[in-house]
C-alpha cells in the first residue's frame, strides 16, 4: 500500500503585511524586496496561532477527502513555531477536530516538515499499521523572526496546508530525504536558553537567525539534484512529470531550479508573491490553490520538492 493525497485544505490569516507596510519600521523597499525574493506581501496573524491555523486547515482537507475525524489513525503536524513546548500542535489538533482513535504528533524539520510527514505516513502504510491519517504543516513565524533584521523577517509569513491521506495501490511512487547537521548553525532559532536553579531562573528565547547567502547557494544546488535523483531513481523523464511543486522560498531560488533543470516554468507553480515562505505550510497551502484553480487532475504526476534549516531537503514522486 501507498500514499495518496484524498483531500487537501489551506487556511492563512486574514491580514495581509505588503512591502510597503514593512517600510513603516524597516530600512527597506517594495523593489529590493521583489527583485531579491519575489515577494510582495506575505499574512501575518494578529488572532490565530499555530493550532488555530492548522485546525482549520484541517477541517477543510477532511471536507475536500469526505472523511470523518473518527476515521482517522494519525494527525503527523510539521512545524518550527508551535504554541508550545508541549503538548504538541497535533495533540491540540486531534482534541479540537475530534479525531480520537488518532495518534498525534509534531515533527521538526523546519521547511522540509511537511514531505518529511508524508514520508512516515508512506512507512505506516508500507507496513499495513494504519489507513488514514492526516499530514499537515502549520507555522506562525511571525512570532520567531527578528522583525528589525531586514534581510531575514521580509521572506517569511504564516498559513498552515493539510493533507488528508489514504492508503491506496497508487499514489506515492517515489520518494527521497536527507539532512546535513553539520550546517544547522545558518538558519537557526534556539530554544529556551539553559536557566534553572543552578544557573539563575533566566531563560531567554532566540529569534530565527539566517546566513542567507549559505541557505541561497544550497538551495539553488539542491533542489535541481533531489528533482533529477527523483526522476532517476523512478525512471520517468521530466516530460512525464505535469507539475513540480517546490518550496516557496524565494522566486529566483525556483527560476534557478527551474533553468537548471531546463523545465517550462508553466508546470512549476507558485504563490510565493502573496504568501512569501511559510515553511512546513508552503506546499500544502500551493496544492490548496492548485486544486482550487482545477489544476490538478486524477493521475496527474508531481514532484514536490522542500528544503529547510537542519539543513534537511526532500522530494515526493505523487501520482494526485
Ligand atoms: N531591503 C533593502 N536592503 C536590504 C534588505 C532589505 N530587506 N536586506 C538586505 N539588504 C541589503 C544588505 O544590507 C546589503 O547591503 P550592503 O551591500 O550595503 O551591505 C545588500 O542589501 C545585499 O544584501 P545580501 O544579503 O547580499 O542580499 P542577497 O542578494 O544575498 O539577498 C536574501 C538576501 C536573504 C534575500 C537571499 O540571500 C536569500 O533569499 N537567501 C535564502 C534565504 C531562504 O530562502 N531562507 C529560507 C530557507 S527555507
Amino acid at each position: 500500500m501507498t500514499t495518496r493525497i484524498i483531500g487537501i485544505g489551506a487556511c492563512v490569516p486574514d491580514t495581509i503585511v505588503t512591502n510597503n507596510d514593512l517600510t513603516a519600521f524597516l530600512d527597506t523597499n517594495d523593489e529590493w524586496i521583489r527583485e531579491r525574493t519575489g515577494i510582495g506581501e506575505r499574512r501575518v496573524s494578529t488572532e490565530m496561532g499555530t493550532t488555530a491555523l492548522a485546525v482549520e486547515a484541517a477541517k477543510r482537507a477532511m471536507e475536500d477527502a469526505g472523511v470523518s475525524p473518527e476515521e482517522l489513525d494519525f494527525v503527523i503536524l510539521a512545524t518550527s513555531s508551535g504554541d508550545n513546548s508541549f503538548p504538541s500542535a497535533a495533540s491540540e489538533v486531534q482534541g479540537i477536530i475530534g479525531a480520537l482513535n488518532a495518534v498525534a504528533f509534531d515533527i521538526s524539520a523546519a521547511c522540509s516538515g511537511f514531505i518529511f510527514g508524508l514520508h512516515i505516513a508512506q512507512g505506516f502504510f508500507a507496513s499495513g499499521i494504519y489507513k488514514k491519517g492526516l499530514v499537515i504543516g502549520a507555522e506562525t513565524l511571525s512570532k520567531v523572526v527578528d522583525w528589525s533584521d531586514r534581510s531575514n523577517c521580509i521572506l517569511f509569513g504564516d498559513g498552515a496546508g493539510a493533507a488528508v491521506v489514504s492508503a491506496e495501490e497508487t499514489g506515492l511512487i517515489h520518494m527521497l530525504m536527507g539532512t546535513d547537521g553539520r550546517k544547522s548553525k545558518v538558519l537557526d532559532c534556539v530554544g529556551r536558553t539553559l536557566g534553572n536553579c543552578l544557573t539563575g531562573f533566566k531563560p531567554e528565547m532566540g529569534f530565527m537567525k539566517m546566513d542567507g547567502k549559505e541557505v541561497f547557494k544550497f538551495a539553488v544546488r539542491k533542489v535541481p539534484e533531489i528533482v533529477n535523483q527523483i526522476l532517476d531513481e523512478s525512471g520517468l523523464a521530466k516530460d512525464d512529470i505535469d507539475y513540480f511543486v517546490l518550496h516557496q522560498a524565494n522566486m529566483r531560488i525556483i527560476e534557478s531550479a527551474v533553468k537548471r533543470l531546463d523545465i517550462p516554468m508553466e508546470k512549476v507553480p507558485t504563490n510565493i508573491e502573496r504568501y512569501a515562505n511559510t515553511s512546513a505550510a508552503s506546499i500544502p497551502i500551493l496544492l490548496d490553490e492548485m486544486k482550487k484553480d482545477g489544476k490538478l487532475h486524477r493521475g496527474d504526476k508531481l514532484i514536490l520538492a522542500g528544503f529547510g534549516a537542519g539543513l534537511t531537503w526532500g522530494a515526493t514522486l505523487i501520482e494526485w
